[in-house]
């Protein structure tokens, strides 16, 4: 029987709410659960289940009658997701989607220290394929974005500040790394779970578009008709400053130096080959990068 009822876990989050969005568009049935002291909003048509998160028994009353459960519970908790998988098998949910929507956490594929930041995907993916094997009826799909476009520009991690003009160019601007607008992460979730089959119990890569920095400036520079200011760094310069951050303890603000030092080193392994991806399995239709940046102009111009 197709999936027809999906629980959110963070719906109201960065990439929970355009999953929302993709979800009602779609035609499913969308339950958003919330923390006891959640005050986020959600669409019409969404149901609210507010839930202990820390107690098995109310997040597997909240599952119930859920065909799916996605998690895009926020990156500070992603080390305290076994709950959910427990919940949801107890609450006899046939998918699970952990809170994953980044660079592949797998063993091996993370770049330095941000194998041990994101340790906590790793793990929650491990426990999903140990569980996996003993309730045949629970399957699971990890699903691995490469960096929000859309998203990151605003929150520079490609480098670049649209409102000021400035950008930061790492190494050489010209590596290649794969990207997804939010829309595009909402479309390929809602995919996984019309693609029951070809997604269970799998770890999958999508992915819309691959960019450099420099040629990301260099439309934006052609769209808005503004010259950008250019600074250079070296990532090995990001990668030093995020682990004296680290050795401070400051885990969250030596994310945004990880992240850049490992994906924009001259070299580096995340610009996704196409026949890695599943986008043509999911039937995922990619935007034109130019088209995204002179919709990223004018809404950012006004
Ligand atoms: N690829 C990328 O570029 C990229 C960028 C950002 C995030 N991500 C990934 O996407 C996933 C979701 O991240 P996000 O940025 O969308 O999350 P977020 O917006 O920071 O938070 C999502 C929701 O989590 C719930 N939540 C539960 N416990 C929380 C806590 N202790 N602190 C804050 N919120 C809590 C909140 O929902 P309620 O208030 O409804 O309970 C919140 O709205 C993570 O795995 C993250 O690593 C990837």
């Amino acid at each position: 029987m197709a999936i027809k009822t999906v629980a959110v876990i963070g719906a109201s989050g960065n990439i929970g709410a355009p999953i929302v969005k993709s979800l009602l568009e779609a035609g499913f049935k969308v339950t958003a659960i919330t923390r006891e002291s959640s005050t986020s909003t959600f669409p019409e048509g969404v149901e609210v289940r507010k839930t202990d998160l820390a107690s098995i028994e109310s997040v597997t009353k909240a599952f119930a009658g859920q065909d799916a459960v996605i998690s895009t519970i926020a990156s500070a908790e992603i080390g305290n997701q076994n709950i959910f998988a427990d919940a949801a098998i107890a609450a006899g949910v046939k998918r699970y989607i952990p809170s994953e929507f980044g660079h592949n956490s797998r063993p091996g594929k993370l770049q330095g220290p941000a194998a041990a930041l994101l340790a906590g995907k790793t793990k929650a993916v491990d426990y999903l394929i140990e569980q996996a094997k003993t309730h045949p009826e629970f399957t699971w799909t990890g699903v691995s974005t490469s960096p929000f476009f859309d998203w990151g520009l605003d929150m520079g991690v490609f480098g670049i500040d649209f409102k000021n003009k400035t950008a930061r160019i790492f190494d050489s601007g010209n590596q290649p790394a794969s990207a997804c607008t939010l829309a595009f992460v909402g479309e390929a979730t809602v995919a996984v779970l019309q693609h029951e089959e070809e997604t269970a119990n799998k770890y999958i890569e999508v992915a819309e578009f691959q960019v450099t920095q420099n040629q990301i400036i260099a439309i934006l520079e052609e769209e808005s008709g503004a010259k950008f200011t250019v600074s250079r760094e070296k990532t090995s310069d990001l990668a030093r400053i995020g682990l004296e951050k680290i050795s401070r303890g400051e885990y969250h603000a030596s994310f945004l130096d990880i992240l850049q030092s490992i994906t924009f080193v001259d070299g580096a392994p995340y610009a996704i080959p196409d026949d890695v991806l599943a986008n043509k399995t999911l039937g995922l239709q990619s935007r034109d990068l130019r088209d995204v940046l002179k919709d990223y102009v004018k809404s950012r111009s006004s």
